[in-house]
């Protein structure tokens, strides 16, 4: 690449390559267990999906194979809409859904419509890298909030939008993903959800609540979606079918106030002109057939089970060397070594030497780099190599504090 630096835009400098993939690399074809990735287990699949998709290019290819128009397939939007009202998003009448090509597009249109360089972006802290490095592209300044486990604390957020001076640029959005974060596994508590909502409408910011988890979640979670309790219009919800179809499909949605929702649509003209069709179609339909909801209850089942596995594991081999959130559902877990120690600086060592690879927690957070922090995944590993991996990780931990 550094061949062609003299031709590359200004911007190719803000791009980082995604941590998780190096290290993926690094991985492959090696006897070692990884806790690293954050990709559904294949078991939820659902074989019903080749019927589906041999039906529409059969009988609906003429539509299904042809272009289509941006914002998304007409009659796919509706059953969004129905489909948000059914897992309790209000869906106001002044609100309109687009398609998007996965929900990361959705987070790269919805940065590239409201954010110009020096604008400060409210993130939680651990945030999903993924969606730092697109702000950050788009010359963001974060506003880290550190999350516990009831999510963002909207009282230091407070505080500090209290302290800004009056020459100061205000945050004029908030990125969330409320319910089981990636990475830290946590939920945000409706006291926090309201308080967020009185904290944009006092100080005037927007919010993206990203959610691709809520589906699923392996214990009741009683509170509402940031995007019900909104009633001025500020919140741009976006979701996705990759945790509750297949993500090889890539469709996601985002769900707003029409007038954001239209900017969002332009700049998608621009990108990729429209998500698949074909994928829209085959959405649709597994949506009609009950496909998802039969994926959803699957994902539930077999993702809880293998949280407990690394929560006792976590606790058999962990205790005394580190603290580690609960997650209620998502794909993940963050773990606070207690000690000095730089889990990104043994990487290299533990794929190595103890055959187990993590993803260090530092990139997660984008202003405070803690250093002794790593994500855990046990949505795709088997029960056998989430407790052997945490096994192993537990060792190099061990080992490196001297215990
Ligand atoms: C919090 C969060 N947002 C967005 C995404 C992007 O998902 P996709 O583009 O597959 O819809 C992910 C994927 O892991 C995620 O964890």
């Amino acid at each position: 690449m550094d061949g062609y630096s003299r031709f590359a835009s200004k911007r190719t400098s803000l791009f980082r390559a995604s941590e998780i993939r190096e290290l993926l690399k690094l991985t492959e074809g090696k006897d070692v267990i990884s806790l690293a990735g954050g990709l559904p287990d294949p078991k939820v699949f659902d074989p019903r999906l080749a019927d589906i998709a041999r039906e529409v290019i059969a009988e609906r290819g003429e539509r299904a194979l042809q272009y289509s128009p941006t914002a998304g397939v007409t009659e796919f939007r509706e059953v969004l809409k129905d489909f948000a009202a059914s897992k309790g998003i209000r869906v106001d009448p002044g609100d309109d859904v687009i398609v998007t090509t996965g929900s990361q597009e959705a987070l790269f249109l919805a940065a590239r419509v409201l954010v110009d360089p020096g604008d400060k972006v409210i993130v939680e802290e651990p945030t999903y890298l993924a969606a730092v490095n697109v702000f950050r592209e788009h010359g963001a300044v974060f506003e880290a909030i550190p999350v516990d486990s009831e999510g963002m604390q909207t009282d230091v957020l407070e505080e500090r939008l209290k302290s800004m001076g009056r020459d100061e640029k205000r945050p004029k959005l908030a990125y969330l993903v409320p319910t089981s974060q990636n990475p830290s596994g946590s939920t945000m508590s409706q006291e926090r959800r309201r308080h967020l909502i009185e904290l944009a409408e006092q100080y005037d910011f927007l919010i993206i609540e990203d959610d691709p988890y809520s589906f699923f979640t392996f214990e009741p979670v009683n509170v509402d979606y940031l995007k019900s309790l909104d009633k001025s219009g500020r919140v741009i919800y976006t979701s996705t079918f990759s945790k509750i179809l297949s993500p090889g499909l890539r469709v996601g949605w985002v769900l707003g106030p029409r007038d954001l929702i239209s900017y969002i649509e332009l700049a998608k003209q621009a990108v990729d002109l429209h998500t698949a069709t074909l994928s829209q179609y085959i959405v649709m339909e597994a949506i009609r057939k009950g496909i998802v909801d039969a994926t959803i209850e699957r994902a539930r089942s077999l993702y809880k089970e293998k949280r407990d596995v690394m929560m006792n594991s976590l606790d058999e081999h962990m205790t005394g060397l580190a603290e580690w959130t609960r997650p209620v559902g998502g794909f993940f877990t963050m773990v606070y070594v207690n000690g000095e120690i730089d889990m990104k600086a043994l990487m290299l060592e533990a794929i190595e030497k103890y055959r187990v690879a993590y993803v260090p927690g530092e990139s997660f957070f984008p202003v405070s780099k803690k250093k002794n922090t790593m994500r855990l995944n046990f949505s795709y590993p088997s029960k056998e190599q989430i407790a052997e991996g945490v096994r192993r990780i537990a060792r190099l931990v061990k080992d490196k504090l001297g215990k």
